[in-house]
């Protein structure tokens, strides 16, 4: 199982799904940073310092176990990622989360908290999965999906959680 961070926006939930990655057993988690977020500040040794020190902190410690890669061409990496690729997408018309079998070698997928997904990269991935609401609210915040979606899709394919 992998998971493909899509241009997250916001520190809070990038922390909070490498949290969820971590606790979940995952040794490593891509992520596409366009908006820098893994970026360490460039003007002292302090600051690199403080950044770290905050990572360990939003992350309860994490991410000294987790490998963070970061992709630089989103394309090819998908196009060549061995397993299938799946989206998580504020998609009706998507599988149900609850009924859709994952596999090992997945790759999953989550989108940007503003623009989700582009099209560009729906048009690579086999499948496509969905929360349904039961409320009005439109959609989850990224890092709730994660963990639901982590949750779920260990569960398919360790009956054991
Ligand atoms: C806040 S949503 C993005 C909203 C964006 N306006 C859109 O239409 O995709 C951020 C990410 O959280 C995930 N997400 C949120 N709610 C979801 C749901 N109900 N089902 C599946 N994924 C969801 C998806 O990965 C989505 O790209």
């Amino acid at each position: 199982m992998n998971v493909l961070l899509y241009a997250p926006q916001y520190r809070p939930n990038l922390s909070s799904m490498i949290r969820s990655a971590e606790f979940y057993g995952l040794n490593k988690v891509y992520i596409y940073d366009s908006n820098q977020l893994m970026l360490p500040p460039t003007q002292s040794k302090k600051a690199r310092a403080e950044m770290a020190h905050m990572a360990r902190v939003w992350t309860a410690g994490a991410i000294e176990f987790v490998d963070i890669i970061k992709i630089e061409d989103l394309t090819a990496f998908i196009s060549n990622y061995p397993g299938r690729k799946i989206a998580t997408l504020l998609d009706k018309e998507a599988e149900h989360l609850n009924n859709f079998d994952f596999e090992s070698d997945d790759l999953i997928i989550f989108g940007n908290e503003k623009d989700g997904l582009p099209e560009t990269l729906t048009t690579l991935i086999e499948h496509n999965v969905y929360i349904p609401a039961l409320g009005q609210t439109p959609c989850l915040n990224v890092a709730v999906t994660f963990g639901i979606v982590m949750h779920q899709a260990l569960k398919s394919i360790d009956k054991k959680l």
